[in-house]
């Protein structure tokens, strides 16, 4: 499991192995777009203010991969990502 800090809120939300991070949000229920939830469509493309991604979308570009993470598949490589959200 790692954390996800939603910096507007100042929330941190737990997301478990087998829970994305969009699924956890819901969960503790926060309303968030997204659509194709497989990494593909972009819809759930979010801010990402610090923390390290690890990115398993097919979307994003290089060069977008230290600022977005796409929520509904990506995850933390270590303990935290803050999110601006
Ligand atoms: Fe489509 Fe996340 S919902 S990329």
């Amino acid at each position: 499991p790692f954390e996800v800090e939603l910096k507007k809120s100042g929330e941190v939300v737990t997301v478990p192995e087998d829970r994305s991070i969009l699924e956890a949000l819901r969960d503790a229920g926060f309303a968030t777009s997204s659509s194709c939830e497989s990494g593909t469509c972009g819809t759930c493309k979010t801010r990402l203010l610090s923390g390290e991604a690890d990115h398993r979308d097919m979307v994003l570009m290089d060069e977008e991969k230290d600022d977005y993470v796409m929520i509904c598949v990506s995850r933390a490589k270590s303990g935290r990502l803050v999110l601006d959200l």
